[in-house]
C-alpha cells in the first residue's frame, strides 16, 4: 500500500475567449504539485505551501486543495487522514488557473491513496468545491482541462459532461503574464448580470464556429470566430495595455488573442512560424505600458493531471 503520493496538475487558459466558464485548455509548461501522506489521524492538514506564493491559507477549509480533499474525505467517509504539502508553480492571481491546478493535483494525489480509486469525472466534483473557495463561485473551465488535459468543453454543473475538443496541429499558444495581481473575485464582480440579445447571438455563433473550426482543422473559421463580445469588453480596463498587446499579436497574424481566465495574462493562438515574433511583440507592448512579464509558447497537448511520484 502506497503511503505518499505526489501529483502534478497543469496550468490552464480559461474561457479561451468565447467559452466563458465552460471552455479551457492546458498549458503544459507550468503547473502545481501536491504531495499527500496518508495519516492515521483523520482529517486534512496542510503542512506547507512553497513555490510562487507562500501566503495562501493553511487552514484546509479555506484552501482550494484542502477544501477539495475535505470534500473527498467527507463524501467517502475515509477512515484515514491526509497530510498535504503544496508546491505552487503557477503565479497567484495570474489568470492561469492556479487555484484549480492545486485542487486538481490534490484530488489526483488523494485518489491514488484510495483502496478503490475513483474516475476523473468523480474527482471533478471534489475539485470544483475546492475552486469555489478561491473565486466565490463554481466554474469548470480551469478544473476540467487541468484534470483531463487538452482543450476541454464542460456542459452542466450538477452532472457535468466533459468533451476533449481536438486542436489543429498547427496551433501554438503564446502566453504573456504581466507582473501584476488580479483577483478573480474582483474580475467576476465587475461583470454585468445581463447581456443583450444581439451579443448572445454573436457569442453563440462564435463559440459554435470555434468548436467546429477545431473539429474541421479550419484556421480561417477559428480566426473569424475568436472574438469574445461579452466578457473581454468588460474586463479589458483591468489590464493596463490590453488593447496594445492584443493589437501587437493580431498585427503579426495571430489566429486570436484574448484574456486568459480572469486575467491579467493575455494569450494568443497562432501558427508555430509566427509564435516567437508574436510573443516578443506582446512582451514589448506590455513593457511600453510599464509592465515586465513572463512568457511561454506552448503546444496544447492532451496531458492532464497525473501522479508523478
Ligand atoms: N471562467 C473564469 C472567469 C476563470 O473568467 O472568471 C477564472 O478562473
Amino acid at each position: 500500500m502506497t503511503d505518499t503520493v505526489t501529483a502534478f496538475a497543469p496550468a490552464t487558459v480559461g474561457n479561451v475567449g468565447v467559452g466563458f466558464d465552460i471552455l479551457g485548455h492546458t498549458v503544459e509548461a507550468i503547473g502545481d504539485r501536491v504531495r499527500i501522506t496518508r495519516s492515521a489521524m483523520p482529517g486534512v492538514r496542510i503542512l506547507s505551501i512553497t513555490g510562487t506564493t507562500e501566503t495562501l491559507p493553511l487552514e484546509a477549509e479555506k484552501n482550494t486543495a484542502g477544501r477539495a480533499l475535505l470534500a473527498m474525505v467527507e463524501s467517502l467517509n475515509l477512515s484515514f487522514g491526509m497530510d498535504v504539502e503544496i508546491h505552487k508553480g503557477i503565479p497567484l492571481g495570474s489568470g492561469l488557473g492556479g487555484s484549480a491546478a492545486s485542487a486538481v493535483a490534490a484530488v489526483v494525489a488523494g485518489n491514488a491513496l484510495l483502496d478503490a480509486p475513483l474516475t476523473k469525472l468523480e474527482l471533478l466534483k471534489f475539485a470544483m468545491e475546492g475552486e469555489a473557495v478561491a473565486s466565490g463561485s463554481v466554474h469548470v473551465d480551469n478544473i476540467a482541462p487541468s484534470l483531463f488535459g487538452g482543450l476541454v468543453l464542460t456542459v452542466g454543473i450538477d452532472h457535468p459532461r466533459t468533451k476533449q475538443i481536438p486542436v489543429p496541429e498547427a496551433v501554438r499558444c503564446v502566453l504573456v503574464h504581466p507582473h501584476m495581481f488580479l483577483s478573480t473575485r474582483e474580475a467576476r464582480r465587475i461583470l454585468s448580470g445581463t447581456v443583450s440579445l444581439s451579443d448572445v447571438v454573436w457569442q453563440c455563433a462564435n463559440l459554435a464556429g470555434f468548436i467546429s473550426g477545431c473539429y474541421t482543422n479550419d484556421l480561417a473559421m477559428l480566426r473569424d470566430a475568436f472574438t469574445d463580445v461579452v466578457i473581454e469588453p468588460q474586463r479589458q480596463a483591468l489590464i493596463p495595455g490590453f488593447a496594445a498587446v492584443q493589437k501587437a499579436a493580431m498585427d503579426l497574424g495571430a489566429i486570436g488573442c484574448s484574456i486568459s481566465g480572469a486575467g491579467p495574462t493575455i494569450f494568443a493562438w497562432c501558427e508555430q512560424s509566427s509564435a516567437q515574433s508574436i510573443c516578443d511583440a506582446m512582451v514589448a507592448a506590455f513593457k511600453a505600458h510599464g509592465l515586465q512579464s513572463d512568457h511561454w509558447i506552448s503546444v496544447i497537448g492532451n496531458d492532464g493531471a497525473r501522479v508523478i511520484a
